[in-house]
């Protein structure tokens, strides 16, 4: 049977077994998902041996994504953009190097969501990695504006530079928006579920009428960004479970050529949504 896993540190939280099963059941796939604990600083030994072993995918998870997509010997445009990977497929004699975040966030926001992105007004928190992830697939939705808001200025330039060449994306401090709005709000910094939100740096009330308030991470209960989007009058929020199972799909295609269904998979973990 063919062997997949997550590797990550820490690892055991991860929802990716649970989805990746439900995907294989429902397309009748064989094949099996785990768990893969690497240390911090053994992450590739733990690649090796398990390609030995018989794996032949992994998704990549927190702190291992550039050290994937520095092993992999041939990368997918998606991943060159994001110079991140989170899906490794074996192909015989060495790993291809995918990235399925940033397709996964704007199936989640377009087809669940219902979320047009083309000429609407985006503000980006954040300018680390998973922002950067974010930049590429988000300006190719052609939105009228990308502004991205940082707490340490300088990055939120850099990343804007960056992307110029593919859309409208500047950085701005919050002083600098000047009552702008926006019709969604991405949360892409690593304030993650138990951080406090930098409330003098970030805008009062963004959101434009309808806005939708978006956070990568999720969790059980709204996290620290949403319950902050909600004081802020929010319309609509949504947290990363979405995402987290469009990328799954999106990397299941990459391994065996076949696209599994999410609505009853995002059903599954979050009942009565
Ligand atoms: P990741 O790969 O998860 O994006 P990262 O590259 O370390 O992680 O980036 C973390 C992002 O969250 C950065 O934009 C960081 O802001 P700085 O560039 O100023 O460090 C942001 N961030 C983390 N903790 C924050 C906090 N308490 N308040 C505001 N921004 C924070």
């Amino acid at each position: 049977m063919d062997r997949y896993a997550v590797i990550g540190n820490p690892v055991a939280h991860s929802k990716s077994p649970l989805i990746h099963e439900a995907f294989a059941r429902a397309t009748g796939q064989r094949m099996s998902y785990e768990r893969l604990l690497a240390p911090r600083d053994g992450f590739v030994a733990t690649v090796e041996r398990f390609v030995a072993e018989g794996g032949r995918g992994l998704n990549v998870t927190v702190p291992f994504k550039l050290e994937a997509y520095a092993l992999a010997k041939e990368k997918s445009s998606r991943a060159d953009e994001a110079q991140a990977c989170n899906t490794l497929a074996w192909r015989g004699d060495h790993w291809y190097a995918d990235n399925t975040d940033g397709v996964g966030l704007m199936r989640d926001l377009t087809h669940n969501l219902h979320e047009p992105l083309a000429g609407r007004d985006v503000l980006v928190l954040g300018a680390g990695g998973a922002a950067r992830g974010v930049m590429g697939p988000l300006l190719a939705k052609t939105p009228r504006s990308v502004v991205v808001l940082n707490r340490t200025e300088r990055r939120a330039a850099e990343l804007a530079a960056a992307f110029m060449q593919h859309g409208p994306v500047t950085a701005l401090s919050a002083a600098q928006l000047n009552g702008r709005r926006f019709h969604l709000v991405i949360n892409a910094t690593s304030i993650g579920i138990n951080g406090d939100v930098p409330e003098s740096l970030w805008p009062r009330r963004p959101f434009a009428p309808g806005g939708l308030a978006y956070d990568l991470v999720y969790a059980d209960v709204p996290t620290p960004f949403l319950r902050w989007a909600s004081k802020q009058s929010a319309e609509r929020m949504a947290d990363g479970l979405g995402m987290l199972i469009e990328q799954a799909a999106e990397s299941f295609v990459v391994w065996r050529g076949v696209r599994p269904e999410t609505q009853p998979v995002f059903a599954m973990l979050r009942p009565g949504s």
